[in-house]
């Protein structure tokens, strides 16, 4: 028997017709919202196919920064967000004013630097940045791209910039910020899991903090982790410290393994909330009235620069992506 929920997925089907939207969601939607998208993918994968786009309307299933990210890279889209305030706790961390002050503070201490900075920050702070990486080109961009005689601040992930710093060898000012997801997941469970499944591999995104990163077999980006589990053809199980949702592509796409969520310290399925926030009625929502709808702000047309050149440019080298200890 249908459900109110088949029905609510019909009628953004047939909304998407009408209005020639495309429908692009973060692997950390909810399962049913990941299924109806044309697109799923990491900050970096979407941020790519908004490029590529051919419908007047892309509706956004992720958080703020994502759609402002989408928006930027394809000004000519009306781009739709379900709900405005799905925020981060990431971009929370880093207030423009702040990072200002602090480059102009470094410099008149006399300090060459160039400043990498985490998607996951607001448009202003990016039109404060050389540069702007995700978990799947930070690598690269760190590598390749600062020159050598540039001391690097890297915004707002204090536990991805310390990654960073392991595994290019380069030192980093790092900021003071973090996700609230995967900054707690609990060490304690996480080993007790791994006593339980000695077999087990575990996964993590390296957004989590060197105490759960010293215990992963695995370290990448959400797209990278995808890839890692898929080249796995033993049937496996795979205790995951990131963002649960990913489970729903990781279940759909290998149905050989078994995967066990790593629980927070303070909510066993240590979801995002903000994420959270789209569900099918929103989107529903936004696409029968046209808004929530993302407005070009004048900082757009800096932060777009150093977007375009950040991201629109394969990367040479693979995307962060070691096993630990590489
Ligand atoms: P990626 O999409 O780069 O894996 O980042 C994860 C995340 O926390 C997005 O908010
Ligand atoms: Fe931000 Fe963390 Fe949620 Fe990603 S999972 S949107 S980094 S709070």
């Amino acid at each position: 028997m249908p459900t109110v929920l088949d029905d609510i997925s019909a009628e953004i089907l047939d909304l998407k017709q009408k209005i020639g939207a495309t429908i692009l969601a973060h692997y950390y939607q909810e399962g049913e919202i990941q299924a109806l998208a044309d697109i799923t993918g990491d900050s970096l994968k979407l941020a790519r196919e908004a490029t590529k786009v051919d419908t007047p309307v892309i509706v956004f299933c992720g958080v703020l920064f994502m759609a402002e990210t989408a928006k930027m890279l394809n000004p000519a889209k009306t781009v739709l967000l379900p709900d405005t305030s799905a925020g981060c706790s990431l971009v929370d961390s880093c207030p423009p004013d702040k990072l200002a002050r602090y480059q102009e503070m470094l410099r008149e201490n006399g300090r060459k630097f160039q400043t990498v900075t985490y998607i996951n920050s607001s448009a202003k702070v990016k039109a404060l940045s050389d540069w702007i990486v995700t978990s799947g080109n930070a690598e690269d961009v760190v590598r390749n791209k600062v020159p050598a005689d540039h001391e690097i601040l890297f915004v707002p992930d204090q536990h991805l910039g310390r990654y960073l710093q392991e595994v290019t060898g380069r030192q980093m000012i790092l900021w003071n910020g973090s996700c609230m997801v995967h900054e707690i997941f609990s060490v304690h469970d996480l080993v007790k899991l791994k006593r339980k499944y000695p077999d087990s591999q575990t996964i993590a995104h390296p957004e989590c903090p060197k105490n759960i990163l010293e215990h992963a077999d695995y370290i990448g980006g959400t797209e990278a982790m995808i890839k890692h589990v898929g080249a796995i053809g033993t049937p496996t199980t795979f205790l995951v410290a990131t963002e649960p949702n990913m489970m729903w592509q990781l279940e759909s796409r290998f149905k050989q393994h078994k995967y066990i969520g790593v629980p927070g310290i303070t909510c066993a399925c240590n979801a995002c909330p903000h994420m959270a926030k789209n569900t099918l009625e929103k989107i529903r929502d936004c696409m029968k009235h046209g808004k929530p709808e993302i407005i070009w702000q004048p900082e757009f047309d800096k932060a777009k620069e150093v977007l375009a050149r950040s991201l629109l440019n394969p990367p040479v080298a693979p995307a962060v992506s070691h096993p630990h200890g590489d």
